[in-house]
């Protein structure tokens, strides 16, 4: 064995050690990297080693090149090992940081809900629009014209008293009750016709438990040919079925309303006592004469009924106040 050979064995042996000890101790794919060019790169220390192979005898050769292949690949497959651990350790890292904790509580949002007369409103709806009705809208602020004089209330009527309202200086005013949208819809479409209309209505009232200046009404309108009071009855009768069941007393009282001939009033037991919750009547001729429809032909029957009284006589409320007054705690009890 010359010294040249001997030389050459203890290089490869001490970069070897080297290598495979600078291996162990990196800690990041890049210094991985590093190591790789430094001891296997074209430049690297190992090529450097097997320059001095041109000095070797031919006997000696063979042996020391597969010397140099062991280490070559002893520091290719620790490289390749150690690759695989920091890319593995590196993955569990960032799954370790990026954990969800599906059992944590979520982030509570409360749900807004809809308010007690609007589910009223709806509720009403859905019954008469499974009665074959359609719903029209008019307007709260209204002209004297369609709230009272189309109505057969004239200026000098007495029945304006129970009705006083809020006046505009433009002479309009807040519409006292939704049966200005008869008017305003009979104008607009030829019978036969069944129509049903919500919305805010305006009273100078004292406010107290049952009453309002601002408060809700559906207004309630059918003309065809041939209508009679018996189909009014019927229609309220099964109305009221649908909203409070079969068992609630209802009681049906003669009344007058300029609009309507003949008129009622429908009470139902409230607290223990009858709560007027709904006025109604065959259409007034002059009422069909003002829209232009021919009352010898057409008849008609008209129902206007107090939103807020039905909500109270349904959810069992004291004072009609409740309503308006946004206590969640009072108002999240009904739907
Ligand atoms: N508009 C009346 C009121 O506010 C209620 C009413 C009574 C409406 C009889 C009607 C009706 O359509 O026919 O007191």
């Amino acid at each position: 064995m010359t010294s040249s050979s001997l030389d050459l064995e203890t290089q490869l042996s001490d970069l070897k050690t080297n290598a495979l000890s600078a291996i162990a101790q990196t800690s990041d794919l890049e210094t991985l990297e590093q190591l790789r060019v430094q001891y296997l790169g074209k430049k690297g220390q190992l090529s450097q080693v097997l320059r001095g192979m041109g000095k070797l005898s031919a006997e000696e050769r063979p042996r020391i090149g597969s010397l140099a292949n062991e280490v070559k690949e002893a520091i290719q497959g620790a490289i390749e090992q150690r690759q695989e651990n920091l890319q593995k350790s590196q993955l569990e890292a960032k799954l370790a940081s990026e954990t969800l904790d599906v059992t944590m509580p979520g982030v509570m949002r409360s749900l807004g809900q809809v308010h007690p007369l609007n589910g009223m409103i709806d509720k009403m709806l859905d019954i008469f629009v499974g009665l074959g009705y359609t719903v029209a809208e008019g307007y709260e602020v209204e002209t004297d014209y369609y709230n009272f004089e189309a109505l057969n209330t004239p200026q000098d009527h007495p029945a304006r008293d129970m009705q006083d309202t809020f006046y505009l200086p433009d002479g309009n005013l807040l519409r006292t009750h939704t049966s200005s949208v008869q008017i305003r819809y009979m104008e607009q479409h030829e019978p036969p016709l069944r129509v049903i209309a919500p919305g805010r209505v305006y009273r100078r009232d004292t406010v107290d438990a049952t009453h309002s200046a601002v408060f809700h009404q559906l207004e309630l309108l059918a003309v065809e040919e041939g209508l009679r009071f018996t189909d009014l009855r019927g229609t309220i009768k099964e109305f009221l079925r649908q909203m409070f069941g079969d068992d609630l007393q209802v009681r049906f009282r003669a009344s007058y309303f300029p609009f309507t001939e003949p008129s009622a009033e429908v009470d139902v037991q409230w607290q223990g006592k009858w709560l007027e919750v709904l006025g109604c009547g065959m259409v007034d001729p002059n009422v069909l004469k003002a829209v232009g429809y021919d009352p010898e032909r057409y008849t008609g029957f008209a129902a206007g009924l107090g939103v807020e009284r039905f909500a109270m006589v349904l959810h069992q409320m004291d004072d009609i106040r409740r309503l308006y007054n946004s206590d969640l705690r009072f108002l999240r009890q009904f739907i």
